[in-house]
């Protein structure tokens, strides 16, 4: 089994790395406006969110910390959301009081961010906010308050920047969608 080069697989390059920048500027300068003279810390949730964090946080001005957390779907390796969510590793940081911002890469069914907001709301952080970097809004079946929002995206499979195709290419600096019926596993 090989694994097949990114570019065998890509379709379109759906968000190039200049576009990227721009905007994860703009949302960095929105961010350290509204949380000026204020106590910030990013929740990054583990794994797709690593890159656009290591960007995003770069690009915000006020000081803050940042945690980790991961969460998983029942049915890894899923291309589509199982709906059932549970937490595989939880924040190192209490965040009772705290202004949390949620950090995420990507925004489908507005499951997973449901689940985490409820779990994170009941540790009374005096605010919770979301900022993800990509919005599939066409497929949203719970309804979730996105705060800081890069780009509307249409209903394709993407990855590149943190997002994966079967856990690899999570490396490429753009966002690419996925060719019709490519698979990352290739034979011989
Ligand atoms: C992605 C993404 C979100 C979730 C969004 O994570 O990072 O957490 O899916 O989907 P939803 O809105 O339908 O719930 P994924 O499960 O692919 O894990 P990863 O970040 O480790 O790649």
């Amino acid at each position: 089994m090989t694994v097949r080069n990114a570019g065998d697989i890509i379709d379109t390059i759906l968000i190039p790395e200049d576009r990227l920048r721009a905007r994860i500027a703009e949302l960095g300068r929105a961010i350290s406006e509204d949380y000026e003279g204020r106590d910030l810390l990013l929740v990054s949730i583990l794994k797709g969110s690593v890159i656009f964090l290591s960007d995003l946080m770069r690009c915000i001005t006020v000081p803050h910390q940042i945690d980790f957390m991961a969460v998983s779907s029942y049915g890894v390796g899923a291309r589509i959301s199982s709906g059932v969510v549970r937490i595989v590793m939880d924040l190192a940081t209490s965040i009772e009081g705290r202004n949390v911002l949620i950090v995420e890469d990507i925004i489908d069914t507005g499951e997973t961010l449901d689940y985490i907001t409820r779990i994170l709301r009941e540790r009374g952080p005096k605010s919770l906010r979301i900022c993800t970097l990509l919005n599939k809004v066409e497929r949203r079946r719970v309804d979730i308050p996105v705060d800081y929002v890069g780009f509307d995206i249409p209903n394709a499979y993407v990855f590149g920047y943190g997002l994966d195709v079967d856990e690899f290419h999570r490396n490429l600096p753009f966002v690419a969608t996925l060719r019709d019926g490519a698979t990352v596993h290739g034979a011989g």
